[in-house]
């Protein structure tokens, strides 16, 4: 059963409230910008490409987070994707709801996002698997027999976003110095990967409420697609919350927790968040990728070998190391 939920359920406590607006964006704008247009080729003898696998480390040492632009996934994937998720959202609350979170579904659709934060979400979404029974699972309770349109958008764009995570795994590798399979070659198995979807309808009261609450994203890496609205916010090291632009046909990439531990701490997991605003609905598609569930994350023993050097890094950044 569901029952009525009121604004003041979806208010969150004062600490949490956004001191910037939704299109505030200017603190953010120097984060990295990486683009693949010269290594589209697949060529990976050149200059170019050891300079972005550098920048890349770089990128995710520094923010835990960068904007990826050429790309390479074609944008009908894309385009099909957003059309066909945001036609899931237009639904009657009743349709939506068949495909919600059921013994034979183990994720679903949810009005509001419980996952993060102790308040209530100003957000609907839809999580599934990478699981191609799952997608269908789910597709064919929404929209019975007429589900391929949504299925097959939905397993084009998931079979897109592990090929770009993939490639971005092998260039990481490479720019630590790894071998380029290193983190890649856990990934055959998929059953750990997930998808979510989010619809941030406009709200009422922006200034106490939040679209997501601030987190970091459990999985490996995350690759965001969001739309034009703008929301995201990124807690920089010195507290301050920022806002981060919306580029057309980029992708917003960021280290997760499991890779922060997998690298040793020399790549970062960031806390962010979903703000929300009273004109425009916001909708974004985050794609988690994580490794086989009975993987063992291990350091490799080259960056162990740099944690003194990363000690030192830490010092002046002003953390507190917490190992003795
Ligand atoms: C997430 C997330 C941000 C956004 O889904 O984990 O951080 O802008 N989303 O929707
Ligand atoms: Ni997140």
């Amino acid at each position: 059963m569901h029952k009525s939920l009121y604004v003041k359920d979806f208010m969150w406590s004062e600490n949490e409230w956004p001191k910037i607006r939704h299109d505030d964006y200017e603190s953010g704008d120097n984060m990295p910008l990486i683009s693949l247009l010269e290594i589209l080729d697949g060529k990976r003898e050149s200059e170019a490409y050891e300079n972005l696998c550098k920048d890349m480390v770089m990128a995710c040492e520094s923010w835990g987070f960068f904007k990826l632009v050429d790309h390479g996934i074609p944008n009908v994937v894309i385009e099909s994707m957003k059309e066909r998720c945001l036609g899931l959202f237009d639904l009657p609350m009743e349709q939506k709801l068949k495909g919600e979170r059921s013994s034979n579904l183990p994720l679903g659709y949810s009005p509001t996002n419980t996952d993060y934060g102790h308040n209530l979400p100003w957000a609907e979404s839809l999580q599934l698997l990478q699981s191609p029974q799952q997608v269908l699972t789910f597709s064919k309770k929404v929209f019975g027999n007429e589900h391929s349109p949504f299925s097959d958008a939905m397993l084009d764009y998931m079979h897109a976003m592990d090929a770009l995570g993939m490639l971005i795994f092998e260039m990481l590798a490479h720019g630590l110095g790894l071998p380029h399979d290193y983190f890649s070659k856990n990934f055959e198995e998929k059953e750990a990967t997930m998808i979510r979807i989010n619809r941030y309808p406009p709200c009422p009261l922006p200034s106490k409420c939040l679209g997501l609450g601030s987190h970091s994203d459990p999985h490996t890496l995350t690759i965001l697609l969001q739309d034009e609205v703008g929301g995201l916010q990124v807690l920089k090291k010195d507290e301050e919350w920022v806002g981060i632009r919306p580029l057309p046909n980029s992708f917003i990439i960021n280290v997760g927790d499991t890779l922060e531990a997998w690298s040793n701490g020399r790549l970062k997991s960031v806390v962010h968040r979903a703000v929300v605003n009273k004109e425009k609905q916001r909708f974004s598609i985050a794609y988690f990728l994580s490794p086989a569930s009975d993987m063992v994350v291990d350091s490799p023993s080259q960056l162990i070998d740099q944690e003194k050097t990363l000690k030192d890094t830490f010092l002046l950044h002003g953390h507190n190391s917490e190992e003795s």
